[in-house]
């Protein structure tokens, strides 16, 4: 079995910001060379793994388009192409060159990080980006002919009231991406954030619920299809403008991921590359493989994750060949409470609208 999809993970970024655990490298400018040398002997190493020819390419971090220009250039084109290229970038990174240089590198999708459009939430997200940055960004990328960008957004920011959220809503709305994924702040245990605003964030957790079925109000309003809990795309004829990467993961599809810190799930196992810098470039210098933690996954866990990921999009499920996953008699309470409905096709299993938002919930009790 091969995969079809690949994520490249870029660590570096130019601080962090408080509500972050994602695997990142603060400062440690010299290294990026290094690093993209190390991932292009990591792609060598795990060649036979990939397709022939991929769906999706996702380089994400970090910060990606805060690596060294000329060193970003050199992977983009040592990567394998796809027909989705997608690269993330911080909007205070994004100038003409940079947007130019993803352009003729094959990059076809570029997910910019708002989070907010209010200054202060911004502040307290410790974000170095302003809103001004976002929307010149956008700009640049426009101008640059990217006709596929994604936005995203949080909401649940300490401080946010409903009004930030339809502000920021708003605002990204005005400039019409293709995508929206607007996340809940979550506090990731052991951040400082979490430290330093974890009441705050157990206080207003009820408000959590209103402004999730807001987000959805304000986006399926303006015409956005809410394919995916929290992700949405603009409907556009003849064009479907879903992530087709992030469906590869909510559809149980296999992936590569290179990088330190990266995730990979291929033929019924799961491994990490170890999160450690040194220790990932030392080993591939060495014409090694760096460390990493491996899981293999039976096939009732398999099965369980393919129920939890696919009910999370608007598009049925089919529970042919996930055996007992679900349990029969949860199905029919859960139907007649108007949560979850079966069909169209025979053996295929979708949450209701009314169900989606009440989500992970519905889901959880639905395994059996
Ligand atoms: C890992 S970040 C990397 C992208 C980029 N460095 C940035 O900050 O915009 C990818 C996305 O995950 C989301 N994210 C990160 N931490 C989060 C958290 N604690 N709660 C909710 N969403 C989060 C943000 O919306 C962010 O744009
Ligand atoms: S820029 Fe993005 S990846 Fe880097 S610390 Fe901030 S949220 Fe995390």
């Amino acid at each position: 079995m091969s995969a079809r999809h690949l994520y490249v993970h870029l660590p570096f970024c130019a601080s962090r910001c408080g509500y972050c655990d994602f695997v990142t490298v603060v400062g440690q400018e010299g290294r990026h060379a290094a690093y993209v040398e190390a991932l292009l002997a990591e792609l060598a190493l795990e060649r036979t793994a990939l397709a022939p020819r991929l769906e999706s390419v996702f380089l994400g971090g970090g910060t990606p388009t805060l690596t060294e220009p000329a060193e970003l250039a050199r992977l983009l084109r040592a990567l394998p192409t796809a027909e989705e290229v997608t690269v993330e970038a911080n909007p205070e990174t994004v100038t003409p060159e940079l947007a130019a240089l993803l352009r003729d590198s094959g990059v076809t999708r570029v997910s910019l990080g708002a989070q907010s459009f209010q200054p202060r939430l911004l502040e307290v997200l410790e974000r170095r980006a302003r809103p001004e940055d976002v929307r010149r960004a956008f700009a640049v990328l426009r101008e640059a002919g990217f006709d596929n960008l994604s936005l995203d957004l949080i909401y649940g920011i300490p401080g946010q009231c409903r009004c930030d959220l339809d502000a920021d809503l708003s605002e990204a709305l005005a400039l019409e991406p293709e995508h929206i994924s607007a996340y809940e702040l979550e506090a990731k245990p052991g951040t400082r954030f979490t430290h330093a605003h974890g009441e705050e964030l157990a206080r207003q957790a009820e408000a959590m619920e209103l402004y999730f079925e807001r987000v959805v109000e304000r986006l399926t309003h303006a015409g956005y299809r809410w394919y995916e809990t929290a992700n949405f795309c603009r409907s556009s004829a003849g064009r479907d403008l879903r992530s087709r990467h992030n469906l590869a993961y909510w559809r149980g599809r296999d992936y590569l991921g290179l990088g330190v810190g990266a995730v990979s799930t291929i033929a019924g196992r799961r491994w990490r590359t170890t999160p450690r810098l040194g220790r990932y470039l030392t080993a591939l210098r060495a014409g090694e493989r760096p460390e990493r933690e491996l899981e293999e996954l039976p096939l009732p866990v398999r099965s369980s994750e393919r129920v939890l990921l696919g009910l999370r999009l608007d598009e049925p499920l089919s529970l042919a060949g996930l055996g007992d996953a679900v349990d029969a008699a949860a199905v029919e309470r859960l139907e007649r409470l108007g949560l979850v409905a079966r069909g169209p096709g025979e053996d295929e299993l979708a949450l209701t609208e009314r169900g989606r938002f009440l989500g992970g919930g519905v889901t959880t009790e639905l395994l059996a």
